[in-house]
């Protein structure tokens, strides 16, 4: 078998067509400009090729984005005092501070003090409460992709048996909460696997679906999977530059092994990578609405 490649470019470009033609309709029938500002602290390569994206994102669609680079060494207060800016300026539907964030600043601080109404990352202690119990919230971008990747490749995830690799705040824990709820993309058997687990290919074996969200480049093998699997990989490893000077990019999955086993798979780049960014955008949209009264 070899697997039907599920693009994340096509889908999000898709969807970014939709919320083209919804941005031009709120301006034109409303008067509405979805606001967003994005806030970078420091000079990591990964995190300003993200935040790049975004505005770019963003401009194209119609989104009034703006963004803030901080230097490193930008105090936790400064950095607070820059969100209580935002979210007192009307003009600024969505707020999103990059992460990793340096070591001298409390991350849990930063993201309690953003409003829960502009918190378009979804990772207010609100949202993601909001998000376990299944009310209508901000849902966490990689995963919201993810879930909307599964849904318009019409992939079948009530009863199945869907393992998470991986336990972080941004992508595991909210995939495993999503994928067990009463939603659509939703009603799996959910495990969640991570550094600590024994024998995870015991796991993954038995998978029907796996989304692989470790962080560790090549790290699930065909070995690992059963036939017919589908495999969402969210990882994006650098595992070096090319001679061009572009970083070159891998999975978690061992792509070119693994794709002779599954039924479809997701590549790295152009899979779950673009569906982050077009789910920030979704839900900036959303922040926008809300903020003008749910039109
Ligand atoms: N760092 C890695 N992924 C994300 C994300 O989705 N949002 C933010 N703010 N930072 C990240």
């Amino acid at each position: 078998m070899t697997a039907k490649i599920i693009s994340g470019t096509e889908t999000a470009k898709a969807i970014r067509e939709e919320l083209k033609a919804e941005i031009a309709e709120l301006k034109e029938k409303h008067n509405v400009v979805p606001g967003l500002v994005t806030i970078l602290v420091g000079e990591d390569p990964a995190s300003q090729s993200y935040v790049t994206a975004k505005n770019k994102t963003a401009h194209a669609l119609g989104i009034n984005s703006k963004q803030v680079t901080l230097s490193a060494d930008t105090s936790e207060d400064d950095l607070l005092a820059l969100i209580d800016k935002y979210n007192k300026d009307d003009a600024c539907n969505g707020i999103l501070v990059q992460l990793p964030l340096p070591k001298h600043i409390n991350e849990g601080r930063v993201l309690y003090a953003i409003n829960p109404v502009k918190d378009v990352d979804g990772f207010h202690p609100v949202n993601v409460g909001k998000m376990v119990l299944g009310e209508q919230c901000f849902l966490p971008c990689t995963p919201h992709g993810v879930l909307e990747l599964l849904i318009r490749s019409g992939i079948e995830t009530s009863g199945a048996e869907v393992v998470v690799v991986g336990r972080s705040n941004i992508v595991g824990k909210p995939m495993v909460n999503l994928m067990l709820q009463k939603r659509e993309a939703g009603n799996a058997t959910v495990t969640v696997c991570h550094t600590r687990t024994k024998d995870m290919a015991s796991h993954t074996r038995r998978a029907d679906i796996i989304i692989a969200a470790a962080g560790v480049p090549k790290m699930i093998t065909a070995d690992m999977v059963k036939e017919g699997v589908v495999i969402i990989d969210v990882g994006v490893n650098r595992i070096g530059m090319s001679e061009s000077g572009k970083a070159i990019l891998v999975g978690d999955v061992d792509f070119d092994s693994v794709k002779e086993k599954a039924a479809a798979i997701t590549p790295v780049p152009g899979g779950v990578g673009p569906m982050t960014i077009t789910m920030l955008m979704k839900n900036t949209v959303q922040a926008a609405r809300q903020a003008a009264g749910w039109i």
